[in-house]
């Protein structure tokens, strides 16, 4: 395939849906490489995900750094985005900059993202301006989840549907080569789509985005607990592997393995 770029992402749009996943190592990294996925996601839903926290805000950017760096060394041709963590948007333009410049220079991703619309667009310009592709990522921000006391459904009111409209075209003009849109209700998302022309990559937003992504502990069937019922289970990795350490516990108590 070759390696993805940022450009071709944006080009996809009008063509055939975007796809992505999330991975926070390199062995998930790699397979979904290995699978033909455009875009690998290292979202801080590692915190939800891997690290057992209830939020994505205690995730940092050193837990970030790392992972995005094990994600790398898988070598995907997939065009590898780091997550830019709690609330590092709202700092100085300087340590943004500053920041997002480690996930490239340090952990070697080829473009962060980050959650905000309109209200975070300048920053995003400056650093599209300093060589640092950003994908946006609009509707629900979990990041936030304090402040709107839990999760909801975005733009099912036109008052939000106008707002999610400004806020992918102030991305776009902001130079994000695609945008991530969360729990957007479906006829909102496929007004945003509409109204831009970079994808929108959809997330519990029905079909009519530009591309669809999904967290692979989902995807697999393995995450614990809460699922989100937008969620395909392709898989179901819980049940697999709890077999298989049940099945090795029985057959070293057992003295059958080794054999
Ligand atoms: O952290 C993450 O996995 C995300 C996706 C849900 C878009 O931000
Ligand atoms: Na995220």
């Amino acid at each position: 395939m070759g390696k993805v770029s940022t450009r071709h992402i944006r080009q996809l749009k009008g063509k055939r849906p975007v796809v992505c996943v999330t991975a926070y190592d390199s062995i998930i990294a790699g397979l979904a490489s290995e699978a033909g996925i455009d875009l690998i996601l290292v979202g801080d839903s590692m915190g939800t995900t891997h690290l057992g926290f209830d939020t994505t805000v205690p995730v940092t950017v050193p837990m970030m750094l790392q992972a995005t760096a094990s994600v790398v060394r898988a070598k995907p041709d997939a065009l590898v985005v780091a997550d830019i963590p709690f609330a590092i948007i709202r700092r100085s333009p300087d340590f943004v900059l500053e920041t997002c410049a480690r996930f490239m220079q340090e952990a070697g991703a080829d473009a962060v993202k980050i959650e905000g619309g309109e209200d975070v667009a300048p920053t995003i310009a400056l650093l599209t301006a300093s060589g640092i592709p950003v994908l946006g990522h609009i509707g629900l921000l979990p990041q936030q989840v304090y402040q709107l006391g839990g999760y909801r459904k975005f733009g099912k009111t036109e008052a939000e549907k106008e707002q999610l409209i400004r806020d992918a075209q102030a991305l776009e003009k902001a130079g994000a080569f695609a945008m991530v849109g969360e729990m957007i209700a479906p006829e909102a998302a496929a007004a945003v789509s509409a109204a831009t022309g970079v994808p929108l990559i959809g997330i519990g937003c029905g079909v009519d985005c530009d591309g669809q992504v999904l967290v692979y502990t989902d995807l697999l069937g393995l995450t614990p607990g809460y699922v989100p019922a937008f969620a395909k289970q392709y898989a179901n990795l819980r049940e697999t592997v709890r077999n298989a350490f049940s099945t090795y516990a029985e057959e070293v108590r057992e003295r059958k393995f080794p054999s």
